[in-house]
């Protein structure tokens, strides 16, 4: 069986914690890492490395330098890019980043032709649409992560208020403020949530969702969430690599599912070893159609500022 090979670029908190995970879960032969600080890259690699012998693993975890050297990938996930600090939104970082993503991607996609790219740098849904822009690249094969991280944030307020039941929560749209938590679909132990907690309880369960990461950066002051993004970005990896079908809210392009076009959003899809299989289009309320249009079109403004920058 041929080998598995997973490229990080991008060894920050986020980075690197995707990085320890698999080498430790064991679940692909070879990790590459790439930073633009060298011998920080390969300190964590060695570091991850000896972490992972101690559980047998049998991952070799690698740092790369040279563009030319990572190559081959089944899977790159992109982290690179700059975190937001208190005050900042994820769209303050939109011209910095979609730089950095630029000459990224133009490396990548070079010496990675038969890889899948998962982005989860931000404003994601504009990274994602920069990536798929440069590449040129087939939508399926450019994912960015963010709907779990957005659910498993929503799944944890409703554990707070509920206690640790079975708990089935999606978020759609843009990994932004207009982000849209599906209340009505959200259901604990198969009953929905509207008959389990008041109004204002799932209001707050809403603005809680939303104000997810940022409430962590607040608390951080020095940079953002990692520990959930990464294990976010594990999840699919291990989809990818082991083909499971699994459905995923995930960020992809649109070219005409839910009413929109030449957009990046969160939408639920099925992610196998092509990456994004298929988009699943459920049935929203008109409440949730509303919400999704909103957050759309946020992202949509964003990639105009984009386009318009790099005209
Ligand atoms: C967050 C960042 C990663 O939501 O966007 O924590």
């Amino acid at each position: 069986m041929k080998d598995k090979k997973v490229g990080i670029i991008g060894v920050g908190n986020v980075g690197s914690t995707i990085a320890y995970s698999l080498a430790t879960k064991g679940i692909c032969d070879y990790i590459l890492l790439k930073d633009i600080r060298e011998n920080f890259t390969k300190a964590i690699a060695l570091d991850i490395s000896q972490a992972a012998s101690l559980v047998s693993s049998n991952t070799t975890v690698k740092a790369v330098e040279k563009d030319s050297e990572f190559k081959n990938c089944d899977i790159v996930v992109i982290t690179a890019g700059v975190a937001r600090k208190p005050g900042m939104s994820r769209d303050d970082l939109l011209y910095t980043n979609a730089k950095i993503m630029k000459s990224i991607i133009e490396n990548v996609i070079e010496y990675n032709k038969n890889s899948i790219i998962i982005i989860v740098s931000n404003p994601l849904d504009a990274m994602v649409y920069t990536a798929l822009k440069i590449s040129n690249w087939a939508r399926n094969k450019i994912i960015g992560m963010a709907g779990v991280l957005d659910s498993s944030r929503m799944t944890h307020f409703i554990k707070e208020k509920l206690g640790p039941r079975k708990i089935e929560a999606a978020v759609m749209g843009g990994h932004g403020d207009d982000m849209v938590p599906l209340i009505e679909s959200s259901k604990v132990d198969g009953k929905f949530l509207s008959s389990l907690l008041s109004k204002d309880e799932i209001d707050d369960i809403i603005k809680k969702t939303k104000n997810g990461g940022l409430q962590i950066v607040k608390l951080l002051e020095t940079g953002s969430a990692y520990y959930a993004p990464a294990f976010s970005t594990i999840l699919m990896i291990e989809a990818i690599l082991e083909d499971k079908k699994d459905v995923f809210p995930c960020a992809v392009r649109l070219d005409g599912e839910y009413g929109f076009s030449n957009v990046v959003t969160g939408v639920p899809i099925v992610l196998g070893k092509n990456g994004m299989e298929k988009i699943i289009e459920h049935k929203l309320s008109d409440n949730e159609k509303n919400q999704f249009s909103k957050s759309v079109n946020s992202v949509m403004s964003l990639i105009d500022k984009l386009d318009e920058n790099t005209k």
